[in-house]
């Protein structure tokens, strides 16, 4: 079924239309495009053919014939926008940072039980086939323990990044390189290695005149037991994402593209010849799937179209900003904070300084 969306906030909005729905015409139609500046709107309209435009959120609420709205604003709106884009009745995506702050994330997930659409997170990040392979590797139970894993962003933002005015500000992006950047490595870590039992970050800001923290190190211990060890910058002279992660059958090496560890290739590592012929039994009828955001927004028309609920859920929302609570949370702590958070947690309302 082809459905019709709205996208509001053409920065990364833009990419959403351009890698994303723009490459699936049989699943979706731009139907209307929302931003308060008149030049992108203007811009992104022309480029894309998109007719209806407007500054007004409410308006794209109000529009009858739209059945998905797509919320690409900075992260500080998100909570407003979602409130109000789930009481329209309308389905609901919305970039990370999903929300700001774990009390945010306890009222959006009562609306959402209550709402009559589905509300999905973006993590476009998981949909590359090497990673996709390693996650059914690991469902399969064919990887065995966990025992231990690097992963890094090795990323690089300069002066003009910051031009745009809430970049590396706490009042609106609301946290630094842990937040804004490593976010989708780290989702895709807890993907493969299950839920972080503890966390503990040193963090410092030496790239960049900011507020937020622009390189960060961290440790993890997972509820399974293994540790993890975290490096995120914004000074790296080149780009580079990274995982390498241990288990007890198996070793997997991601790529190393910035924007798309998950891609192709991945090493999977068997540790012994029987691991290797179970997973090449279990992967013989792996086919490719498109990336990043075609990627998600086709597993997402395929699920409406099932019925099925969407292919990001608001449980792994949780999870990357309960982690971020946590890291956070040990900078002002000066000690590890135990997962999961309880709404006690001084943290809980807000992660920042
Ligand atoms: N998934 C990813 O890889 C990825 C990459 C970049 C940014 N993001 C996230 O996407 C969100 C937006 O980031 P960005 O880099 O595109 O920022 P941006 O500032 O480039 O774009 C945001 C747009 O929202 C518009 N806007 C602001 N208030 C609005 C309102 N009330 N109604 C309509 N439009 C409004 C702005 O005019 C701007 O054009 C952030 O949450 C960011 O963290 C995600």
């Amino acid at each position: 079924m082809k459905r019709k969306v709205a996208v509001v906030g053409l920065g990364i909005g833009r990419a959403h239309i351009d890698e994303g729905y723009s490459k699936l015409p049989a699943q979706w139609e731009v139907a209307a495009i929302c931003d308060v500046d008149p030049a992108r709107l203007a811009e992104v309209g022309d480029a894309f053919a998109v007719a209806c435009r407007t500054a007004s959120f409410a308006e794209v609420l109000g529009m009858a014939d739209i059945d998905v709205v797509d919320i690409c604003t900075p992260p500080s709106l998100h909570r407003e926008q979602l409130l109000a884009a789930m009481a329209s009745g309308k389905h609901v995506v919305c970039e990370k940072p999903f929300v700001t702050s774990l009390a945010e994330m306890d009222a959006i997930e009562a609306a959402a039980a209550a709402a009559r659409g589905t509300v999905m997170p973006i993590f476009q990040y998981r949909w590359g086939d090497g990673f996709r392979r390693a996650v059914r590797v690991v469902r399969a139970g064919l990887a065995g323990k966990p025992y231990n894993a690097t992963v890094e962003t090795a990323w690089r933002r300069d002066k003009d990044y910051y031009d745009i005015a809430w970049h590396g500000t706490w009042a609106i992006e609301r946290g630094g390189c842990l937040l804004g950047h490593a976010i989708h490595i780290h989702d895709m870590l807890q993907e493969l290695m299950g839920d972080a039992a503890s966390a503990y970050a040193n963090v410092a800001t030496r790239v960049n005149a900011i507020e937020t923290e622009d390189c960060a190190a961290a440790t993890l211990r997972m509820a399974s037991g293994a540790v993890v060890a975290l490096s995120a910058t914004l000074g790296s002279a080149s780009e580079i994402s990274r995982m390498r992660l241990h288990f007890e059958n198996v070793t997997f090496e991601s790529c190393t593209e910035p924007y798309a560890p998950g891609n192709e290739p991945w090493q999977i590592l068997p540790r012994n010849a029987a691991t290797r012929a179970a997973i090449d039994a279990l992967l013989a009828d792996h086919t490719p799937y498109p990336i990043r955001f075609e990627g998600q927004f086709r597993a997402y028309g395929e699920a409406l179209d099932a019925g099925q609920g969407p292919p990001v859920v608001l449980r792994d929302a949780r999870r990357s900003l309960e982690l971020i609570t946590a890291l956070y949370g040990s900078v002002a702590a000066g000690a590890p904070q135990t997962l999961p958070l309880a709404s006690s947690h001084r943290g809980y309302a807000e992660w920042r300084p």
